[in-house]
């Protein structure tokens, strides 16, 4: 088939590949020309692994173009994939959106073409962008007289750092129209997943238990609300071990032991249930802002949303209490913060914890040093202001430090050999923001353990 992805994001970039790689014809548009020309070139303008690999395998599918009248016209289905960040209210900023949508109706030509929403878009969104797509359509003088189209939504559950895995192999496919036509033709474009028939690319084997994968073929709003209802229960179930972390702290509990006792219910999952200083990243904060902001068009509360927020806001504030509880005073204190980008294996620094908690030590007067194995350019690219706080090198964030924090649970962090470092720092204490380092091993070493929990 051929496919049409607006947008070159974790999102598009990721699903124009992977469709190009099961064998359709796909031609990604995005307006940024440096990113096309990357792309061009074979290099991926995001830290994705196994992405330029996969885009090696797939090229002769794929083209990228800055132009739409190049990828739209033909196109049996077009995926919308422009960011929708925050506005200062809480509400997804539709803006990009609202002006793709207009930019693919001028360019349509095809007899029928389903347009899919792949951003995350408030629940309603699927209705408005096909009012947007009929108006801008409407107004063309060229407008050819067999041309149809649909909206559809078409939710993206992938996760930085395992896109491809997630994509090749996802947990379901959730497609959304009012349309049965629409609902058809993506029915046609996923068979190759939905059926397991590739074969996958030498890098991301296909898992042993991997079998036929469910399609929920729904109506267009419940497909919308499938996406922020499983990220919102996602975060909460990332909130909830918090809270009951704090609690088995003050009781005596190990949470280790405790999250691995209920999550071997199968009723509730062992996945999601690992504490630490909570989630961050470009979707569980914006999605369940969005959630709560869409709620309230309705004039409804949801509590238990909102209370997710708040630990996982908490979570952040517990770890600056648990430093200052041990070093009493902050002021002046140099403090290492191991990680900056919001979770391993990708560079993106959207919501990450390790930002929160830089804020909430140099608000104290500490002295704070960045490490990240590969988020280091981008963070100096986006934040300069912050980049004096950044250290290339291990030795230059426990040099002199008065404490450590894990932050982003990096490989290299577990494997790291401690000993190494301990006779650097100044007072040698390591809060395990991820829970994941052995206390009795680092209390060995002659570190002072602390532990999220307390
Ligand atoms: C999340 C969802 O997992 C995807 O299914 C969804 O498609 C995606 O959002 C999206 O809406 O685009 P992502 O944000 O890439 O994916 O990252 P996750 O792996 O979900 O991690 C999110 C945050 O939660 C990270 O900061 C991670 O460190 C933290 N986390 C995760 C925990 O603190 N504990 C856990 O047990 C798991």
């Amino acid at each position: 088939m051929r496919v049409c992805v607006v947008g070159t994001g974790y999102v598009g970039l990721t699903t124009g590949v992977s469709l190009a790689f099961l064998g359709h014809q796909v031609t990604c548009v995005d307006l940024d020309q440096e990113k096309v020309d990357m792309l061009r070139g074979g290099r991926c303008p995001i830290y994705e692994p196994g992405m330029e690999e996969l885009l090696a395998e797939a090229a002769p599918n794929l083209t990228f173009t800055t132009s739409y009248a190049e990828g739209i016209p033909g196109a049996d289905v077009v995926f919308v994939a422009v960011q929708t960040p925050s506005a200062p209210d809480g509400s997804p900023d539709l803006r990009y959106l609202r002006s793709a949508a207009e930019s693919v109706a001028q360019n349509l030509d095809h007899n029928f073409t389903v347009v899919v929403n792949k951003s995350t878009v408030p629940i309603g969104s699927g209705n408005w962008v096909d009012a947007i797509l009929r108006d801008s359509f409407a107004g063309r003088a060229d407008r050819p007289e067999k041309c149809e189209f649909s909206v559809a939504s078409n939710p993206e559950f992938l996760r930085e750092g395992n896109a491809i895995h997630d994509t090749l192999f996802p947990d379901r496919i959730v497609i959304g129209s009012d349309n049965p036509r629409a609902l058809e033709v993506l029915n046609h474009l996923y068979r190759p997943l939905i059926n397991q028939t590739f074969t996958p690319p030498s890098f991301s084997p296909r898992p042993d238990d991997t079998t036929a994968v469910p399609l929920v073929s729904t109506d267009l709003a419940s497909a919308e609300l499938i996406k922020y209802a499983a990220n919102a229960f996602l975060a909460l179930k990332i909130s909830y071990v918090n809270e009951i972390g704090q609690l088995a702290g003050k009781v005596g509990a190990d949470i280790t032991e405790v999250a691995r006792g209920i999550g071997l219910d199968q009723r509730i999952g062992s996945r999601f249930l690992e504490p630490g200083v909570g989630w961050g990243g470009s979707c569980f904060g914006k999605d369940t802002k969005a959630l709560i902001a869409t709620a309230s068009e309705y004039k409804y509360d949801m509590p238990i949303v909102q209370a997710a927020r708040d630990v996982n806001q908490r979570q952040r504030e517990i770890a600056v209490e648990r430093l200052q509880s041990e070093l009493r005073i902050l002021k002046g204190r140099k403090i290492g913060l191991l990680g900056v980008a919001f979770k391993p294996n990708t560079d993106d620094l959207r919501d990450s914890p390790a930002l929160d908690i830089a804020g909430l030590l140099i608000a104290r007067g500490a002295r704070v040093k960045l490490h990240d194995p590969i988020a280091g350019d981008r963070f100096r690219r986006e934040y300069p202001d912050m980049a004096p706080h950044l250290s290339d090198t291990l030795d230059g964030v426990f040099d002199d430090c008065d404490a450590i924090v894990l932050v982003t649970k990096w490989a290299q962090y577990l494997e790291l050999d401690w000993s190494k470092f301990v006779g650097l720092m100044r007072t040698p204490i390591v809060l395990d923001g991820r829970n994941v380092l052995d206390g009795e091993r680092m209390t060995r070493l002659g570190f002072k353990y602390l532990s999220m929990a307390g």
